[in-house]
């Protein structure tokens, strides 16, 4: 039986690891982490992650072919493919510090797999990683090797939370980057195996290992880049009458640029897109290409941009104050269907509202009340460093309440903002939370999915990214 070994059971790690053992029934998957209450989770009835379709798949595998477990050395010691899936996040110190990824968690994984193994492996690199990474984990391997053979491959992952399992289950494409040896072919072929059953084969691509490894950050900033263009054009709408949705709608008809990834939004998050693009940006700055840099730092600053340009719209309109007023937000995962808040928006504006001194009642479906206040309380970039967790500020945090309801989150209310596109947003009793808000009341949809001819209609104040403005919102300052 082959055996497959994954260092790292977070997002990506759990879910594509579920995947290849129901797939592969033939297959032995070990998922081990160094954090024990991330693996007591794996290993519960409560998973550590909401994913939908995870928890059957999970339930079908676990105790057979899938088992999540703390003994790293041991699964690593005996498997024949090894996954690296740790955190690679950005340097909050040092050379770099503020854009280049930070590799201690993928060398430190690495060192230990040189000293625990004592057969050949086939070291798959599925973190995003700065390209040329492969030939540093090569030489760290190959130096303590005692005469084991190892080959690395890149094999970046392109699942989207939320849509993980959807995504793993029919991927666009896998791709496979490697050594163009003999050995480093044959490495290709054993992994494309693993996916062969289950992913039709032209759909496997096969590269050299820099290929690889630079189409996963090329990948995230094409699909970043989409949404700061459209999220520009949101504020040119917003300044001339014209309406985004319907801008998109015709932009997105030709079929050279395609309708998906064109909502315009309060900005993106997610862990991935800011992080790959200034790695991106460092690897340019690196290699003596300042204009390539700049161009791709634009992307960030427009989703800067767009956060700090609702926030500021929020307080213009309520006659430019929100001090002790309450604002109900109305989501505060970085996207619908998960529970994830890394780099999620919602922290943006509601830290730029708090700075206002306003009072925030926070609601969202999946993310606690203790990630909520330790994200709000938390300095940039630390997030993804789990071992030096700042501790919280009470002073940043005592005006917010977390609630488990919106109607008890706009009880009172004077503004609602909208930061989470999730399905329940759309088909609330507007009616019956208007009734119950100060007034006037104002709505700001920081993801269009409001009905906002509707909502003028019941009497809210609305503002929605990208729309033409509410009369009230043309006769407030301008935004910038
Ligand atoms: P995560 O933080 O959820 O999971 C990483 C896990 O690795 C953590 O549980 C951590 O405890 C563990 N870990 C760190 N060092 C370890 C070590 N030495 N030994 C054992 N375990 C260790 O991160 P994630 O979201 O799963 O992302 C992992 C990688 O995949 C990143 O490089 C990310 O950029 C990339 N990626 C993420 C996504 C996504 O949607 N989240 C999608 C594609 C690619
Ligand atoms: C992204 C990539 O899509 C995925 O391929 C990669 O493997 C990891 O990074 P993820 O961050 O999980 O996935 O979610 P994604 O659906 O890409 O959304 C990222 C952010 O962009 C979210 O905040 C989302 O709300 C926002 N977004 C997305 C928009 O604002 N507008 C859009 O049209 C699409």
């Amino acid at each position: 039986m082959v055996k497959i070994c994954c260092i790292g059971a977070g997002y990506v790690g759990g879910p594509t690891m579920a995947v290849i053992a129901l797939k592969c029934p033939g297959i032995e998957v070990a998922v081990v982490d160094i954090s024990v209450p991330r693996i007591a989770a794996w290993n519960s009835d409560q998973l550590p992650i909401y994913e939908p379709g995870l928890d059957e798949i999970v339930k079908q595998c676990r105790g057979k072919n899938l088992f999540f477990s703390t003994a790293v050395e041991k699964h690593v010691a005996e498997a024949d493919i090894i996954f690296v899936s740790v955190n690679t996040p950005t340097k909050t110190r040092g050379l770099g510090a503020g854009k280049a990824a930070d590799l201690t968690y993928w060398e430190s994984a690495a060192r230990m797999i040189a000293d625990v193994s004592k057969s050949d492996k086939i070291v798959v690199e599925k973190s995003t990683v700065p390209v040329k990474t492969a030939e540093a984990i090569e030489k760290i391997l190959t130096h303590n090797s005692k005469g084991i053979k190892y080959q690395i491959l890149s094999n970046p992952e392109f699942l989207a939370e939320g849509t993980a399992i959807e995504d793993l289950f029919k991927p666009d494409r896998v791709l496979i980057g490697g050594r163009e040896t003999p050995d480093g072919q044959k490495a290709i072929q054993a992994l494309k195996a693993v996916y062969a059953n289950w992913v039709p084969e032209d759909r496997i691509i096969t590269t050299n290992l820099w290929s690889a490894e630079l189409s996963k950050l090329a990948a995230n900033a094409f699909l970043a880049q989409r949404i700061s263009s459209v999220n520009a054009m949101s504020a040119l709408c917003e300044a001339t009458g014209a309406n985004i949705s319907e801008v998109s709608h015709a932009v997105g008809k030709d079929t050279r640029i395609g309708s998906k990834f064109l909502n315009a939004s309060v900005g993106f998050g997610g862990s991935c897109f800011q992080k790959d693009i200034l790695n991106l940006v460092y690897i340019c700055e690196c290699n003596g290409l300042p204009e390539v840099a700049d161009y791709w730092k634009q992307v960030i600053k427009v989703n800067d941009y767009q956060k700090s340009r609702f926030v500021n719209r929020v307080v213009s309109s309520m006659f430019n104050t929100v001090s002790g007023k309450k604002i109900a937000i109305l989501g505060f995962a970085f996207k619908k269907d998960t529970g994830d808040t890394r780099e999620t928006p919602a922290i943006d504006v509601c830290n730029g509202l708090l700075g206002d001194k306003a009072h925030l009642s926070i609601y969202d479906l999946q993310v606690t009340e203790e990630q909520i206040r330790r994200d709000l309380s938390m300095r940039k970039f630390d997030w993804d460093h789990p071992i030096h967790l700042q501790p919280m500020s009470p002073a940043a945090v005592k005006e917010v309440s977390v609630v488990w309801d919106a109607y008890e989150a706009t009880k009172g209310a004077h503004g609602i903002c909208i930061l989470t596109e999730w399905d329940e947003f759309k088909t609330l009793d507007y009616k019956k939370i208007y009734d119950n808000m100060q007034k006037p009341a104002f709505l700001f949809d920081g993801r269009n999915v409001v009905d906002v001819e509707k909502l003028r209609e019941i009497g809210f104040i609305v503002y929605s990214i990208g729309k033409p403005l509410d009369s009230w919102l043309k006769d407030m300052p301008a935004v910038a």
